[in-house]
């Protein structure tokens, strides 16, 4: 059974059990529908109480049943919280923590509730692009008054239960219970057990003064603030129906709501995310209960801009670092820089003076390997010369504890060899974080030949405790998200040579959503960063095309915004990108030089080429099995490049033009003699999928 009942004196006490977070699958449902039936029968009970086993009330549904038919099967919620609502006896809810959209929308079915201070309470649809379904648009503007109960579903965020119960009027919570709520919920079931008519959140009135004019700016606001998100407006209209209609009229309304946001690609694209970024947590052949190594004290390995980053992650969730530098300047350099950090978030508000500190106090230096020995893991951030990573990974090698990760952040090489470069390849894995590292969600775990597994699930639970989204990838130049991005360089490139501005290109690519196009991201990592590659890869694939205008650009030493100066002007200390005419008339001699006469191009071109370079590279390293699956690419793209969330990433992008579409533009592209026809050269894998009619998802 996946929620108990008992009787306890003349309480009926139903407790959903269904862990982690008693999500409200069809056995649950089942059971504690079962459960009132059986209270409902028994003339000895005289009140019901619901409550959760372990951490939650209940999480809302059951992600497990997500996209399949027990999810709807009955009893569905609605039809759960109906048995509850019409219960002939006083249902209480006892609320001892987590209580989320579904959960939520079943306690508002329940005639009374209470709640443990601190529970955690929300209506978090909004979230994957949906309305809370079962009721909740219609019962919380009831039940906690219409602006409190707005800005829950539309933000999804939770809120703290005596913070709710501090609402003037509210009918959310009856009480909030300091001691024990089990007692206090019971108590409350046998004060009321003689009640009647019962109270029914449904038989309130959701009121507001100035209905109109509220809605009306709240509408301004929200619209504003969710641009490319249809859900909140939709959730805002609903619970406007919860004013101006009658109960049933407003359940209509939410029904109608729901079932529109279902279908739209945003939602689509939401959940995707969603499930993408649980999956990227797993790891085909290292089991979920691989043992995994202890980590209580890291090193890192350079105080540069990668290092000091690094650094913070560790701090933040608590665990001490050590850094190691080749000269005490550097040292200096890497914590002041450590410190400005925290104290532009300290300024902010964003962080609290005594937490700063006690991360500072968790920070020490060094410039002595001995040092570092008792370390668990220790990740490199040092110059990207295979030379100095040999010198460091052999000394760590001779002075780290047996068992000690050792980890490095390179972004362009060969793990395999770093791992050689010690006499423990099975300890060593890429840990690519990505820039400010800080800041940024991404995380590539870099899985060498010889990586251990439970290297790998170590460092995929490390991630999670230091907020990353982690994904592994398999070893090759660039891994899985710099190699797909020189592709997109490529086209974007190509696309300059064929009449393009840096500008034009750079406002299509951010109208379909991109953080930020191709020429502007150029210029804020360094185009020299670029050249460098570049170079490599003349003498690598001297028969791979390149558009030159990125080399003519550094040659005149426009780096990007280090040097004020890159596809667009900087004015000292500012990061306003500002055309170019140095650039446009560098693009025109390049075009003559080369016979080209420039075209219009459209949006959709643009982006087409673009975002489908992604997708072709994407599916080469599925095909290689650097990457595992189309979904963690996605990932990589949404939380390191900038990708839109709410189409998803490249990948399910593709999937939402379809991979047929896909094809057909690859193929038109390719006749144009401007761009590269092997580039377009459809990789073998989207060529299977299509002849099988199949996506990646
Ligand atoms: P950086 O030049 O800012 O910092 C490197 C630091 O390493 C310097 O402080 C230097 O003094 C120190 N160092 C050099 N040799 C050393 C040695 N033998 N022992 C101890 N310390 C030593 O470089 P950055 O940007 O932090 O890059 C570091 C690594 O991170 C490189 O492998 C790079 O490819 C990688 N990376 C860089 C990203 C970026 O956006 N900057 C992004 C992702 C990875």
């Amino acid at each position: 059974m996946s929620a108990s009942y008992e009787v306890r004196g003349d309480v009926a006490v139903i407790t959903l059990s269904n862990p982690p977070v008693n999500g409200l699958g069809h056995e649950t449902r089942r059971a504690a529908a079962a459960g009132i039936e059986q209270a409902e029968n028994d003339a000895a009970v005289k009140a019901i109480v619901i409550t959760g086993a372990g951490k939650a009330f209940s999480g809302g549904a059951d992600i497990k049943e997500f996209g399949s038919p027990k999810a709807l099967a009955e009893p569905n919620l609605h039809s759960l919280i109906a048995v509850v609502e019409n219960c002939s006896k006083p249902v209480v809810a006892a609320i001892h923590s987590v209580c989320m959209g579904g959960g939520l929308e079943l306690s508002l079915g329940c005639h009374y509730r209470v709640a443990s201070p601190g529970a955690k309470i929300a209506l978090p649809e909004v979230k994957l692009g949906l309305l809370p379904g079962a009721g909740g648009t219609q019962r919380l503007p009831r039940a906690l008054g219409v602006e409190p109960a707005l800005n829950m579903i539309v933000s999804g965020e939770p809120v703290n239960s005596e913070m709710l119960a501090m609402v003037p009027g509210q009918k959310l919570f009856d009480k909030i219970i300091e001691g024990d709520l089990m007692e206090g919920a019971l108590a409350l079931a046998r004060e009321v057990a003689d009640v009647r008519p019962l109270p029914r959140v449904r038989d309130l009135k959701a009121r507001h003064a100035s209905p109109e004019a509220y809605f009306q700016f709240a509408r301004n606001m929200v619209g504003g603030m969710s641009k490319n998100f249809p859900a909140p407006l939709r959730c805002l209209e609903a619970v406007a129906a919860s004013v101006s209609m009658k109960f049933e009229d407003g359940m209509k309304a939410e029904r109608e709501g729901f079932l529109a946001l279902m279908q739209t690609p945003e939602s689509k694209a939401l959940r995707h995310a969603f499930f993408a970024e649980r999956a990227a947590s797993k790891i085909g052949d290292v089991p979920d209960d691989t043992p995994i190594r202890k980590i209580d004290k890291v090193a890192v390995i350079g105080a540069g801009t990668m290092g000091g980053g690094i650094s913070m992650n560790y701090l933040n969730a608590g665990i001490p670092v050590v850094i190691l530098e080749t000269k005490q300047e550097a040292l200096d350099r890497g914590v002041a820089t450590i410190k400005k950090n925290y104290e532009a978030q300290v300024k902010k508000g964003k962080l609290k003076e005594d937490k700063y500190q006690q991360r500072m106090a968790l920070l020490s230096t060094t410039l002595n390997y001995a040092d570092i020995g008792s370390a668990d893991l220790v990740i490199e951030a040092v110059f990207e010369e295979i030379g100095v990573k040999e010198a460091v990974f052999k000394q760590l090698d001779e002075v780290m504890k047996p068992g000690a990760i050792l980890a490095s952040n390179t972004s362009t090489l060969d793990v395999n060899k770093i791992a050689n470069f010690t006499k423990r390849p099975q300890d060593v894995v890429g840990m690519h974080f990505f820039s400010p590292a800080n800041v940024m969600k991404l995380l590539e775990v870099v899985r060498g030949a010889a990586t251990a597994k439970d290297v790998l699930a170590t460092v995929m639970q490390l991630a999670k405790k230091i907020k990353k989204t982690a994904v592994v990838s398999g070893v090759c130049d660039g891994f899985i998200g710099n190699r797909m991005i020189e592709q997109y360089s490529r086209q974007a490139g190509f696309l300059l040579d064929e009449g393009c501005s840096p500008q034009q290109v750079d406002k299509a690519a951010e109208k379909f959503g991109f953080a930020m196009g191709p020429f502007r991201m150029g210029d804020l990592a360094g185009n020299d960063i670029g050249w460098a590659i570049r170079k490599r890869r003349y003498q690598e694939k001297p028969n791979l095309n390149y558009s030159k205008s990125a080399d003519l650009l550094c040659e005149l030493g426009r780096y990007g915004q280090k040097t004020s100066a890159g596809w667009y002007d900087y004015q000292a200390g500012k990061r306003d990108a500002i055309p170019s005419p140095v650039v446009a008339e560098m693009l025109e001699k390049h075009r003559a030089a080369k016979g080209i006469t420039p075209r219009q191009i459209s949006d959709d071109e643009i982006v087409h080429r673009l975002v489908f370079a992604l997708v072709n590279e994407a599916a080469h390293l599925l095909e290689e099995g650097i990457a595992q699956r189309a979904s963690d690419v996605d990932m990589v793209y949404l939380t390191g490049y900038g990708f839109p969330l709410w189409r998803g990433g490249p990948m399910c992008y593709a999937d939402t033009v379809g991979l047929f579409n896909v094809v057909q533009a690859m193929k038109k592209f390719a006749k144009n003699p401007l761009d590269d026809a092997a580039f377009w050269e459809p990789a073998p894998l989207i060529k299977r999928l299509v002849a099988e009619g199949k996506s990646f998802s």
